[in-house]
């Protein structure tokens, strides 16, 4: 009987802990959004719209979408990926709180353009050639960022903005770098690392290269994207074809 009730407390605690205990607490998002602004926002963006982490305002997330997901994303992190784990500096309230604020910018309409998913998968290997600088689920190449699940971290905006603009948003880690050798002839490629000392890029085909300063002209980081605009070479159609593909990369861990 005794163990009976201990399992019944544990399960009981258990499932507390499956829903945000502060959901109906309005002050809850307010205090989690100041948490978010000095811990979060450097990677997830000052309104949760995404930078270097995802846009958190898309309602929908890769870690799943029920409070108990969001909570262990934070606590925990995410493995394998740049979203470190909080739970031994933040305490479950301070967590739930951010939880709270989370839930309080999700905008819950479903991004949607009037494409057609398959014709845009032709269009991004075929006419694109997106291929030759992105992978999408193993195929493809590696020299822009893995687009396996853009649908899932980008909002619309921004995914046509990347596609139409290329240099108005530079995804962080993928900047250009141009470096001067010494016998005059100049590299450009996609930044890999970069310090005082020395520079990895990968150029267009896909090659290494690696350079020590003192050994060239110069190393500079450029403005622009190494991706070409692709403003003026889809028709409207195309376009959205070639959106509503990317929006449906969902990808899966
Ligand atoms: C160093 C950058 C960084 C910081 C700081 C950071 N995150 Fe993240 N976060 C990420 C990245 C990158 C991902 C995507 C992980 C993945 O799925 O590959 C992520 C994922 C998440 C997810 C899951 C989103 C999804 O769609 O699955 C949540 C929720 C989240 N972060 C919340 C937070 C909160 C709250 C904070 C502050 C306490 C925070 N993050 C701080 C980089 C960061
Ligand atoms: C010559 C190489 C190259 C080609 C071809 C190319 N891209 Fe890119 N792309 C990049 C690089 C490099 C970046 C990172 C720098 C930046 O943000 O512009 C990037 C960034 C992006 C991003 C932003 C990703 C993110 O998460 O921030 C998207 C979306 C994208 N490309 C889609 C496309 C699509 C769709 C096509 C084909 C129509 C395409 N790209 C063709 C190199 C390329």
């Amino acid at each position: 009987m005794f163990r009976l009730t201990i399992a019944l407390i544990i399960a009981a605690t258990c499932r507390a802990q499956s829903t945000n205990p502060l959901a109906g607490d309005p002050q809850a998002a307010e205090t989690g959004r100041w948490t978010f602004r000095i811990l979060c926002a450097p990677c997830h963006g000052i309104h949760a719209g995404g930078g270097r982490g995802p846009d958190l305002t898309r309602g929908n997330y890769s870690v799943g979408d029920r409070d108990q997901d969001l909570y262990g994303a934070i606590a925990r992190g995410v493995p394998g990926s740049e979203m470190p784990a909080y739970g031994d500096r933040l305490n479950a309230d301070a967590v739930w709180r951010l939880v709270s604020y989370v839930r309080s910018v999700a905008r819950h309409d479903a991004e949607t353009v009037p494409g057609d998913v398959a014709a845009g998968e032709k269009v991004f290997w075929g006419k694109g050639a997106c291929g030759q600088c992105h992978r999408v689920g193993g195929k493809g190449s590696g020299i822009g960022p893995d687009l396996t699940r853009a649908g899932r971290q980008r909002s619309l905006k921004y995914l046509r903005s990347s596609v139409m603009t290329p240099d108005s948003d530079i995804t962080p880690g993928y900047g250009t770098v141009k470096v001067v050798q010494k016998d005059g002839k100049t590299i450009s490629g996609v930044e890999r690392s970069i310090d005082n000392f020395s520079v990895q890029l990968m150029d267009l085909s896909g090659k290494y290269h690696s350079f020590v300063r003192e050994d060239v002209i110069s190393i500079a980081r450029e403005s622009r994207s190494l991706m070409p605009s692709y403003g003026t070479v889809f028709s409207e159609s195309e376009m959205n074809d070639l959106l509503a593909y990317l929006l449906s990369l969902r990808g899966s861990r």
